[in-house]
This record gives C-alpha cells, structure tokens and sequence, in this order.
C-alpha cells in the first residue's frame, strides 16, 4: 500500500515537473519541429503507430519520404490511420502489420512477415506503450507494463537486430519511447514481475527504467559487433494522447482543463522521437538520452554497466531470446563507451554535419563497477551534454 502510494506520487511529482518546464519552454518561445532533409529510400517500423505519439510519429516519418509499416493490434484503427497518412503526405508506401507487443507469439509472426517483404529496415521506433493498464497478465503470463513495454520491445528489437541495416554512410536507427517517469522508477532485475509488491504506477515507472537500461546495452552490443546501427532513447515530455486513459478522474479533469497550454502536442511530442530517427547531426551516435531534441541525462542508475547486463540476461531468460550480447561484450574492454560515433560498421559523419568530438577513451576501471542503483560506470558516457534544464531527479555532479 504505502509502496504503491510512494510510487504513484514519484510519477506525478515527475509529470508535474515536466509539465512546468514545459510552460516554461511554452513562454519563452515554445517548441520548434525539427528541420531534416527528405529521406526517401529509408524504411521505418512504428509500434503503436495507428494513434497518439507514434501515429504523428509515422506521419512525420512518411512526410519525409520514408517507407512506414505501422505495427500494431487493432486492425481497423491503423488502417484508418494509414489511409489519413497517405492522403495527408502524399506517400503510398505506408502500411500496417499485426503485432501484439503482448504475444511473443505474435511479435515472431511480426517479424517473420516483416522479413517476407525482403525491404531492408532502417529505422525502428519502439514507440507502443500502455500506462497504468488494468492488472493482467500478458499472453505470456508477463505483468502487463512489463511485457508490452519493455519485453515486448526487448523481443521485438532482439529479433529483428539481423534485419536492420544501415545504407552506405548512414546507420540504422533503433530509437525507444521512454519516459520522465524512470526518474522515479526503481529495478530490481531478479523480480521483474513485481511480485514482492505491486504498484501500476511503480511498473510503468519499471518498464520505461528498463528501456533506457536496454537501449545503452545495445547500443555497446551494436557498435562492439560493428553493425552500422545506433540506438537511443527519447523522451517526449508530456504529451496530449490517450495513454493517460486509466488514470484517476481528477487528474484526467485536470488534463482536460489546461491539457492545451501545459501539455505538448502528439506531433510535439513526437519530434523527438523523429529527429532520432532522421537527424544528419546524430549519424553514428548512440546511446542517447534525447529530450526537447537534445541529449540529457537519464537516471544514473541506467549507466550502471553490471544492471544493465543483468536485465539484459533476465530478459533473454524470459522471452527466450539468445544472449548474444553476454558472450560479445564480455569479450570487449570493460569500459568501451557505449555512445561513441560508429565507425567500426562504416556508418560515417556526413560531410556538411557538424563534427561531434568524443572525448578520449578512459583506462578500464580495475574492479568491476558494483550493481548499486543510482551509481554509474566511469567512461561509459564519452561526450559532453550541453547544460540545460533538469527536471531535479538527479544530481548533475554524478556526471562521469
Ligand atoms: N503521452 C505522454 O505524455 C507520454 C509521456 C512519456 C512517454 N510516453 C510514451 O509514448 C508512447 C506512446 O504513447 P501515447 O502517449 O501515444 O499513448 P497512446 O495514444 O495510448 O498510444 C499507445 C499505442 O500503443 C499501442 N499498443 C498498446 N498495447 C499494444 C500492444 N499490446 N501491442 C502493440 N501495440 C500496443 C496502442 O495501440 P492501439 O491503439 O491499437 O491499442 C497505441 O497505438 C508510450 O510508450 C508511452 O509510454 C507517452
């Protein structure tokens, strides 16, 4: 109970925050869509892309020329969102394909009628996500937050690793929807499922912790095995969209009465997750955490190295997925920095971007680092993050 209450107020008091640097952003000018070039050619998956974020996601994506295949579950809806993309951009090559984020069966189907279509993938957006969803299990008797938001992409983006390629130049892109609520999460990787005390609140909170865990280690895995991809996690702030269904009447009247001024837009919101997916200014970087369009901090436990690894294995535990990534990063230096440009896959700067100097690689700590929440490895960050408003979750002297 008092866990549960504890849990459910880091969230508000985390959207709450967001939402006063959001009024704060409104009044000194407001968002601004990212300016990107025309990416025909480039082909993008969007989980959850038939509404909210991931439907203006997808839009975005087609407006700059790019193939979508909007993955999701009800069927009717993401036809009428794709038919509204097509007329809206002008592109035809958007469709949709069933993947219930909560089935692996479902997500192998996906992948395999994915791979049928024989298009390279070169964006991946794990944008699907469900909040404070009635308590029940997934098909695969996984709590739901954890199964459909973090498993679920865990899964799906482990599956389709072989599948994303980067063209000559230009890495692949796996960019995951994350949360300022893993500012107030806690994980504990041996109890996933949350069975040593329940809160929705403190789940949601979990999984999007453990998305931003999963994308630094993938990020290492990525750049370590030298494939021409990166991977990075965006925040959209607090957006206007229908996640926000099965919260409380009072918070819901709340959004409904100032949603429009304290609240971003879908579209809003999704342009972070876009200008991951298609910035010139972020070819070859990786394991970022993106919000507003720029690099930020994440919690510190998400740097921690040995908790990364630790969740990565219980999530190839549970969803039966191989462990690849035990046996390639052990065998890499301890402490190769996860965000460095890639350089080992070919992907290159391009020409008229401007250059991004990561900082010089740091000797390899002696001990391994301890799974202490809220303490990071040394080195595994390697650039500099301009100062910009925090959210005050965490301290900017535990920088490494
Ligand atoms: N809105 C915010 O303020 C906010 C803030 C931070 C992070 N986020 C994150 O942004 C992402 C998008 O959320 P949103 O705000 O756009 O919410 P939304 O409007 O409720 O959209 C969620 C999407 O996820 C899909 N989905 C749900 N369960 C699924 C499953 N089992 N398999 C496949 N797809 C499934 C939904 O599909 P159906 O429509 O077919 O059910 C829907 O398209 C989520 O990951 C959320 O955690 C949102």
């Amino acid at each position: 109970m008092l866990r549960g209450l504890a849990a459910a107020w880091g969230v508000y008091t985390a959207g709450l925050a967001v939402l006063l640097a959001q009024l704060l952003r409104r009044c000194r000018g407001g968002f601004r869509a990212p300016v990107l070039p025309p990416q025909p050619g480039r082909v993008a998956v969007v989980t959850g892309g038939a509404e909210g974020l991931g439907l203006s996601t997808a839009r975005q994506l087609a407006r700059l020329g790019m193939t979508v295949v909007i993955a999701g579950i009800n069927e009717d809806k993401a036809q009428a969102a794709v038919r509204k993309i097509r007329e809206e951009t002008a592109n035809d090559r958007v469709e949709f394909l069933y993947c219930d984020l909560a089935s692996l069966a479902s997500i192998r189907q996906f992948v395999e009628n994915f791979k049928k279509k024989k298009i390279p993938l070169h964006v991946l957006i794990n944008n699907a996500g469900v909040m404070l969803a009635p308590r029940s299990p997934t098909a695969d008797g996984f709590e739901r937050h954890l199964g459909v938001n973090f498993l679920g992409h865990f899964a799906l983006t482990s599956l389709l690793l072989d599948a994303l390629s980067g063209a000559p130049g230009r890495c692949a892109r796996v960019v995951t929807v994350a949360s300022a609520t893993h500012y107030v999460a806690s994980l504990d990787p041996d109890d996933l499922q949350g069975s040593r005390g329940y809160s929705a609140h403190g789940a949601y909170a979990s999984s999007k912790m453990a998305l931003v865990l999963f994308t630094y280690r993938l990020q290492r895995l990525m750049r370590v095995r030298g494939l021409r991809a990166t991977a990075s996690a965006a925040d959209p702030g607090v957006v206007d969209t229908d996640l926000y269904r099965h919260v409380c009447w009072p918070v819901r009247l709340a959004k409904r009465l100032c949603g429009r001024l304290l609240f971003k837009t879908p579209d809003e919101g999704a342009w972070t997750s876009v200008y991951a997916a298609a910035s010139p200014e972020l070819e070859g970087r990786g394991g970022l955490y993106l919000r507003d369009e720029e690099a930020a901090r994440s919690l510190p436990a998400t740097y921690d190295l040995e908790l990364q690894e630790r969740l990565w294995a219980e999530s190839c535990r549970l969803t039966g997925v191989p462990d690849v990534a035990a046996t390639v990063l052990s065998e890499a230096i301890p402490d190769v920095n996860s965000d460095l440009r890639v350089t080992l896959g070919g992907c290159q700067q391009p020409g008229n971007a401007p250059t991004w100097p990561p900082r010089p690689q740091q000797p390899p700590p002696a001990t391994k680092p301890r799974p202490q929440h809220g303490c990071h490895a040394p080195g595994n960050r390697s650039f500099e993050i301009k100062p910009r408003l925090q959210y005050g979750f965490h301290a900017p002297s535990n920088r490494p």
